[in-house]
């Protein structure tokens, strides 16, 4: 199965994209994850993305594009986590998986209201050591995380301004993609537990598996 979650920010991708991968043994590709590592490596590069990803703008295609490609070569099955993001970048994908002859199986859209995407966001707390992949429940900012003894904080790109921007972003330029991906398109509600949500996607992807 080759796949892409797409959803407003804070729909879960990251959360469901985690399990799906593990539950069907995809490798799970989170461009998200890829471009804080590159703000955190302190490259000149990360610094430029860095300023990007405070103002909740999206980072250019080429970068991104290169990071994917790069990992995706070699690889059969997998979930990419926030990528394609725009229609640009899901006909380059298009383009470069037909040339391998490795066409996605479809795309899967998360669809989460903009009050509750503020309500996820706003409160969420990160662990630092985690690339923002592990998230804090019950705990304060600047609390230890048991798990691994760094602080939890909030994301450079979590506070009020910056999710209206990255809203702002995906009505404009990533909603687009349900009617691109029309015909090879899984449309589930990422409203309810994280379990219940779990559950309608399995369920919802096993015509692919
Ligand atoms: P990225 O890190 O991908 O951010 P995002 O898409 O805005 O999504 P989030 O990671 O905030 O949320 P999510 O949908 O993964 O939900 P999550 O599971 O974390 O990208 C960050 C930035 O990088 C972008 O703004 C852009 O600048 C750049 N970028 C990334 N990809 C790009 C691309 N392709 N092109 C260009 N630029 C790109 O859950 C959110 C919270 O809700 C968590 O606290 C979680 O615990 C909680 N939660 C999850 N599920 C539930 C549930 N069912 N009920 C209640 N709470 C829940």
């Amino acid at each position: 199965m080759r796949v892409t979650f797409f959803g407003p920010p804070g729909s879960g991708k990251g959360t469901q994209a985690e399990r799906i991968s593990e539950y069907y043994g995809l490798e799970h590709l989170s461009t998200g994850v890829l471009l804080r590592e590159e703000i955190r490596s302190g490259s000149e590069l990360g610094e430029i993305i860095r300023d990007t990803v405070e103002s909740g703008r999206l980072v250019g295609d080429d970068i991104v594009n290169r990071e994917v490609f790069g990992r995706i070569a070699d690889v059969e099955d997998f979930l990419l986590d926030g990528y394609p993001r725009n229609i640009a970048q899901a006909s380059d994908l298009d383009g470069y998986l037909d040339d391998l002859g490795r066409p996605l199986s479809g795309a899967v859209f998360i669809q989460v209201p903009d009050e509750e995407v503020i309500r996820r966001l706003t409160g969420r707390l990160v662990c630092a050591c985690a690339d923002g992949t592990r998230h804090s429940s019950g705990f304060e900012e600047g609390d230890i995380c048991p798990e691994c003894g760094n602080a939890f904080v909030r994301r450079i790109d979590d506070n009020r301004e910056v999710v209206d921007n990255r809203l702002r972003q995906y009505h404009s330029l990533t909603a687009g993609l349900e009617d691109y991906y029309r015909g090879r398109l899984l449309s589930v509600d990422g409203m309810g537990s994280v379990e219940e949500v779990f559950r309608k996607l399995r369920e919802a992807l096993r015509p692919w598996a």
